[in-house]
């Protein structure tokens, strides 16, 4: 590598820490009460693929753990969020694609996001598509979902964005059930 870029990489690291470190200043209020939520110790944050017990989360809440130093939402879904989540017009979504790493490459439908085919389950990333600020969740904002305060995105209750400046859905990553009430995420 020359120095030249040595440099330009410098730069763009640098860049993208200022920017991502502008988001989290301008939202320090509503990141806290969520990272306190979370189990941030060492030995989990190394980990690649990690096991999540859920067999304490009531339907119509969720837990937030952290995964590769990123928060995780798995949520637990009411009957009421489910249908809402389907009974979406899929035109109507600024980004029709699943963004499941589970199943890539189909369209926005809540089927193709949620973990079971009821749909009681949805795991997704906790970082907002815009800048990357962790959203308010249960039922925040104009779609009862996640809402990013930062600059104003609202998530629907499948994590699409539906309204603001975030290009993409909450991004749900590899996660399956290994039984009954244990998530492994990776
Ligand atoms: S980081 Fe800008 S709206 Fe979420």
């Amino acid at each position: 590598m020359s120095h030249a870029d040595d440099h330009e990489g410098t730069r763009r690291d640098f860049l993208y820490f200022s920017t991502a470190g502008a988001g989290l200043v301008a939202t320090g209020a509503a990141v806290w009460p969520l990272v306190n939520q979370m189990n941030p110790s060492a030995d989990v944050q190394a980990l690649a693929s990690i096991l999540v017990d859920v067999g304490d989360v009531e339907p119509g809440t969720q837990i937030t753990v952290k995964w590769l130093g990123k928060p995780v939402f798995i949520r637990r879904r009411t009957q009421e969020e489910i249908e809402a989540a389907r009974d979406v017009n899929l035109d109507d979504l600024p980004d029709n694609h699943d963004r499941n790493a589970n199943k890539p490459g189909l369209d926005g439908a809540d089927e193709n996001r949620s973990m079971d085919e009821a749909g009681e389950w949805l795991v997704m990333m906790g970082v907002c598509t815009h800048l990357g600020c962790v959203p308010l969740g249960d039922g925040a904002g104009e779609f009862h979902g996640w809402f990013c305060p930062c600059h104003g995105s609202h998530y629907d209750t499948s994590g699409r964005i539906r309204k603001g400046p975030a290009p993409e859905n909450l991004p749900v990553p590899v996660a399956a059930f290994i039984d009954e009430t244990t998530i492994k995420l990776g």
